[in-house]
C-alpha cells in the first residue's frame, strides 16, 4: 500500500433530523445522545482514530451546533477537575480531546441524501481515498470494525463497504448486495441497490455505515440523480463504480451491530455497554434478571 492509498479521512455524515427521536431531538443532535456516557458521535470518532484516521469531517445542518461545542476543549472544566484531583475523569476528559484543525464541519444546505451529504465534503478529499462513518450504526468488537476493513483494503483497494446479513424482510431498510465470489470475510460485488422491498433484494447482504471509497464516487455523485425515495443515494454512486469496472468488496466484519438509529437498537445498545462495564455490571444484570425471569 503506497502512501497515496492511505486512508486518514473520514467523513461523518450528521446532518439528519433525527425525527425517530423527537422530542428529545428538537434540541439535541442525535449524535449527542448518550449510550451509557458518551455520546454516539464519540464512539464513531474512537473507531476512526483506532482505524488510523487523522482528519475528519462532518457533515452538520442547522441545529448541529452542540456537536461543535463537544469537540471543543473545555479548558475551566479541566482546571476544575485538576484542583480537586479528578485525575481518573481528567484523563478520560482528556482522551477526548482533538488536534487544533482536524475537524472541519461542512453544512449540508438540504436534505438530499445520504449520497448528497457525502458529496459536500468532495472539496475537502483530494485524489485520496477515504472512510465515511455512519454513527447510528454502532458496532461493538475486539478490533474496531473500521481497522478491520482497513487492513483487508490494504490488501484489495477499489470500494469497500461494511456487510452483514439482515432479515429478508429488513431488505427495504439497506443497502443490499449481490455478491460474486466470497473469500473468507470479502466479498466481490457484482451489484448493489438502495432499500429493495423483500421481494426484490437480490440478497439479505446490507450494508452497514462503514465504507471506504475512491475520489470516483465523488465524481459519480456530480451527476446528482436520485434514487430510492427521491434522494441521491451513496449506494448509486459505489454502484456506478462497478459499472465503470471498478472494484467494490463487501467486508464482513467480527462484531455486532447495533442500529442506534431507532430506539429499540439504541436500548439494547444501552444494555450490551452497560453490561460491558465492570462498575455497572453486577447492578444491571441484577436488574435485568428481577425483571426478566428466568434471565
Ligand atoms: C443508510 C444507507 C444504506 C445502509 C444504511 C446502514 O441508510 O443509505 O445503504 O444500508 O445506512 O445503516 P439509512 O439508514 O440512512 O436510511
Amino acid at each position: 500500500m503506497t502512501m497515496k492509498n492511505k486512508v486518514t479521512t473520514a467523513i461523518f455524515p450528521v446532518a439528519g433530523m433525527g425525527t425517530r427521536f423527537l422530542p428529545a431531538t428538537k434540541s439535541v443532535p442525535k449524535e449527542i445522545m448518550t449510550l451509557v456516557d458518551r455520546p454516539l458521535i464519540q464512539y464513531a470518532i474512537d473507531e476512526a482514530r483506532a482505524a488510523g484516521i487523522t482528519e475528519f469531517i462532518f457533515v452538520t445542518s442547522r441545529g448541529k451546533g452542540a456537536l461543535e461545542d463537544y469537540f471543543d476543549l473545555a479548558p475551566n472544566l479541566e482546571e476544575e477537575l485538576r484542583r480537586k484531583g479528578k485525575t481518573d475523569i481528567l484523563k478520560m476528559l482528556e482522551d477526548t480531546n482533538m488536534d487544533s484543525g482536524a475537524i472541519a464541519y461542512i453544512r449540508q444546505h438540504k436534505a438530499l441524501g445520504l449520497g448528497h451529504a457525502v458529496w459536500c465534503a468532495r472539496r475537502l478529499i483530494g485524489d485520496q481515498p477515504f472512510a465515511v462513518i455512519l454513527p447510528d450504526d454502532v458496532i461493538s468488537a475486539d478490533k474496531p470494525c473500521l481497522q478491520q476493513m482497513v487492513e483487508a483494503y490494504e490488501e484489495t483497494g477499489g470500494n469497500m463497504v461494511a456487510a452483514m446479513e439482515v432479515a429478508p424482510e429488513r431488505t427495504s431498510s439497506y443497502g443490499i448486495l449481490d455478491v460474486e465470489n466470497t473469500d473468507g470475510n470479502l466479498l466481490e460485488v457484482r451489484s448493489m441497490v438502495e432499500k429493495p422491498s423483500a421481494g426484490e433484494a437480490p440478497s439479505n447482504l446490507a450494508v452497514i455505515g462503514r465504507y471506504i471509497l475512491a475520489p470516483s464516487v465523488l465524481k459519480n455523485l456530480d451527476q446528482m440523480k436520485r434514487g430510492a425515495g427521491g434522494e441521491i443515494q451513496l449506494t448509486d454512486a459505489i454502484a456506478e463504480d462497478l459499472e465503470q469496472n471498478r472494484k467494490v468488496y463487501g467486508y464482513r466484519f467480527q462484531g455486532q451491530r447495533f442500529d442506534c438509529g431507532s430506539k429499540s437498537g439504541f436500548l439494547q445498545a444501552t444494555v450490551a455497554y452497560g453490561l460491558a462495564r465492570p462498575e455497572l455490571r453486577d447492578d444491571l444484570a441484577d436488574y435485568l434478571k428481577s425483571i426478566v425471569p428466568g434471565l
